[in-house]
Parts: C-alpha cells; sequence; structure tokens
C-alpha cells in the first residue's frame, strides 16, 4: 500500500502524522511511504530523516493525495484536504465530526472511508488513539490555566499553590477521565487544592485510590458544580460522551456564580466543548472573555508541543497503521474489531451513530457500506 503524509495545515499545527521510525516499520512490511516535503519540519523531523529510513519524499500535498491509498493525519482534514480526497482513499486522522455537520457532510461526499483516531476502542472500551493527546492536554490544560491566572494577562493574579501564609487556589476539574486525571495530578504537583468531578461512579473510586488523599472526588450533579463554581479560580472542562457532541456543564447563567478573572479552560472544545459560552480558539490568540471570566479554548492543545506529542501519536497509531496497510479496511477490522466504531464515514455514508445524531444526519451501520464497497475493489 500507498501510506501518504501530508503537512498538516490547521492553524498552529506543528504536529506531523507518522515519525521516521512509524515510516520504517511501514517499509519493512513492504509498503511505500510518501512524505510531503517539510512535513516534520514543525516537529524537528527532517525530510532527511524520513528518506533514510526509505520514506519518498513528495513536493507537495496535491502529488500525496494523488499517488497514496491511505492517507495519514493529524487534525480534521481542511477544506482543500476533503477536496483532494477520493473515494479510494482511506483516511486516517482525527476527525471529531459530531459537531462539524459541514465537514461531515463533505467527506461522505468524497466517497472515502474516513477512520477517526478519536472512536477507535480497544478492548475494554477505552480510547487508545485519543488517550496519547488527551494525556498531553490534560497536562497543558492546568499549565495554560495557571498562566491565565496572573495578572497581566487578564487573570485573577493568584498563584495555584499558593506559599506559606496564603492559601493556594482552587481547581475544579469536571470529567475525570485521561485529560481530568492528568490536569489534576499537574495541578496537585503545583500544590492547588484539587476537586475532581465526574458522573461514572466506578472511575471517581479509581481516581480516589491515585490521588491517595492529594484530591477531592465529587460526584457531578448541578448542585455540586454550582456550589463548587464560586470557591473555584480555575475550572478544566473534560468530559466526554464517545464520539457524540460535548454536554454542556456549565451554562452562560451559571458563570455569575463564579469570581471576577477566573479561568475556563474547555479541552473538550475539540467536540463543540463543554461550556456554553467556549467557542474554538487558536493557540496564536488562545483567549476570550465572557462577563469577566476567561475562556481559554484552544481545540489542538498538544499541537503546542509537537516534538512530545509526534511521538506520542504514531506510538499509539502505528499498530493500527499497519494493520490497515497490510490487510486492507475490512481484514484491519477483523484484526482489530476496535476500529470498527473508528469508521465514521464510508461509501458516502455516516456509520457512527453519535456522529450521525451529532449532525443530523442519517446513520448507516458501517456492515451494510463497507462489504459491498469492499467486494467491488
Ligand atoms: N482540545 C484539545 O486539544 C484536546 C486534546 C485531547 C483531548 N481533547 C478532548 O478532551 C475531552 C476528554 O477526553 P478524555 O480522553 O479525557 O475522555 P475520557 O473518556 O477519558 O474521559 C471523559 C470523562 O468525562 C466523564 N463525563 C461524561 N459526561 C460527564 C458529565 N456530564 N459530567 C461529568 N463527567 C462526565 C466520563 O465519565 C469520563 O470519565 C474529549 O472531548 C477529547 O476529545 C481535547
Amino acid at each position: 500500500m500507498k501510506v501518504g503524509v501530508p503537512t498538516e495545515i490547521k492553524t498552529d499545527e506543528y504536529r506531523v502524522s507518522l515519525t521516521p521510525a512509524g515510516a520504517r516499520e511501514l517499509v519493512e512490511h513492504g509498503h511505500e511511504v510518501l512524505v510531503q516535503g517539510g512535513a516534520g519540519n514543525g516537529s524537528a523531523i527532517w525530510d532527511r530523516d524520513y528518506a533514510a529510513q526509505g520514506a519518498r519524499v513528495l513536493a507537495d500535498a496535491e502529488s500525496v493525495f494523488a499517488e497514496a491509498d491511505m492517507v495519514l493525519g493529524v487534525k480534521e482534514p481542511q477544506p482543500d484536504e476533503v477536496a483532494m480526497l477520493r473515494p479510494e482513499h482511506v483516511l486516517f486522522t482525527y476527525l471529531h465530526l459530531a459537531p462539524a455537520p459541514e465537514l461531515t457532510r463533505g467527506l461522505a461526499d468524497t466517497g472515502a472511508t474516513c477512520i477517526a483516531y478519536e472512536t477507535v476502542e480497544d478492548s475494554h472500551g477505552r480510547l487508545p488513539l485519543l488517550a496519547p493527546m488527551s494525556e498531553v492536554a490534560g497536562k497543558i490544560a492546568t499549565q495554560a490555566g495557571a498562566f491565565m491566572l496572573e495578572k497581566p494577562l487578564g487573570g485573577r493574579g493568584v498563584l495555584l499553590g499558593g506559599v506559606p501564609g496564603v492559601a493556594a487556589a482552587t481547581v475544579m476539574v469536571i470529567g475525570g477521565g485521561v485529560v481530568g486525571f492528568n490536569a489534576a495530578a499537574i495541578a496537585i504537583g503545583m500544590e492547588a487544592d484539587v476537586f475532581v468531578f465526574d458522573r461514572n461512579i466506578d472511575r471517581l473510586r479509581e481516581l480516589d485510590v491515585a490521588f491517595a488523599g492529594r484530591a477531592s472526588t465529587v460526584y457531578s450533579s448541578v448542585l455540586a458544580v454550582e456550589e463548587m463554581l464560586p470557591r473555584a479560580d480555575l475550572v478544566i472542562g473534560a468530559v466526554l460522551v464517545h464520539g457524540a457532541r460535548a454536554p454542556y456543564v456549565i451554562t452562560r447563567e451559571q458563570l455569575k456564580l463564579m469570581k471576577e478573572r477566573a479561568v475556563l479552560v474547555d479541552v473538550s472544545i475539540d467536540q463543540g466543548g463543554c461550556f456554553e459560552t467556549s467557542k474554538p480558539t487558536t493557540h496564536s490568540d488562545p483567549t476570550y472573555e465572557v462577563d469577566g471570566i476567561t475562556h481559554y479554548c484552544v481545540a489542538n492543545m498538544p499541537g503546542a508541543v509537537p516534538i512530545t506529542s509526534t511521538y506520542a501519536l504514531t506510538n499509539a497509531t502505528l499498530p493500527y497503521i499497519l494493520a490497515l496497510a497490510d490487510r486492507g479496511v475490512q481484514g484491519a477490522l477483523e484484526r482489530h474489531p476496535g476500529l470498527h466504531p473508528g469508521v465514521n464515514v464510508a461509501g458516502g455514508r455516516v456509520t457512527h451513530a453519535a456522529v450521525a445524531a451529532g449532525t443530523g444526519t442519517e446513520f448507516t451501520p458501517l456492515d451494510q457500506v463497507l462489504e459491498p464497497q469492499v467486494a467491488s475493489n
């Protein structure tokens, strides 16, 4: 198979979808790797590093899309990239389609098989290709929040850890999954007073053991959230319902309960945002203010630390990339059944129920779409 690695073109995105080590594994499996010249530069990986592992470096994205059977990405395809997709392409990248009906329709119109990293599941129903970026984003969320609390940046002017004789700041993390755990771990390390909210009691039990009393766990009811908001200096939103648009856990009305110049970090913004007042921002212009509350809503947080994120991403995606390249989509689905919920769009149809619900499109079970399509290839 010919595997294409185009340069990411989303604003302030510096990751690349394959490392030289990943390229080498594909070459060892008998595949061709086509890398757009400069694709790795943002992650300090140079064309010569890919070429040394047997990849071919092509001049532009058009050449990569024209030759490749499978196109690897990091962020969701931008309009110019959607225009280059064809029915025989497999696109493997983060898609976050539930809050994006236009992109969903655009991808369906191409006829390509579009597999979203973030809805691939492992045998325990966890999200192995979202997890590494959630680990990064969780850690950045607390760092960014701490920074935005500084007065010159528009924050309240409070230090997360306090000092002897002055109390620490209060950090509220809503959603105690991979992002929430990592955000809380960094907040604990910075000596803040930390509260993690979730609706899954088993998850709260795990967090309680993991944090060994250094953070409080709270069942996330509306009342519990409203009781904590007046105390919180930094609120990190990290909820997820697999594949679906994020639920709102803080409404505009509830912002009135917060301290002036407190900070909200909405990590769930890639799934549409979990605060009613959230809208996507970029690393170049990461914050805005609503009713005196700073909002940080960067949709590609791990893009800011590409040298960490690029390697973490390929470590997780490579087994699936190899399976898709070695066996094709149908064979890879047999090898990794968790790839099945990863296929969001195929044969012009939306094949993930939560994506269909989020985008108001018709849901077609994957088996009805893929078998005739694969049979005709
Ligand atoms: N902005 C970025 O750059 C970036 C990067 C990585 C991940 N993310 C996003 O962060 C979000 C969280 O990812 P994750 O890997 O931690 O997911 P996860 O599945 O590991 O954790 C989500 C948690 O939210 C909890 N939850 C769901 N609904 C809730 C509710 N109403 N109230 C309280 N808790 C609720 C779940 O029980 C679960 O524990 C996702 O939307 C993901 O796409 C964003």
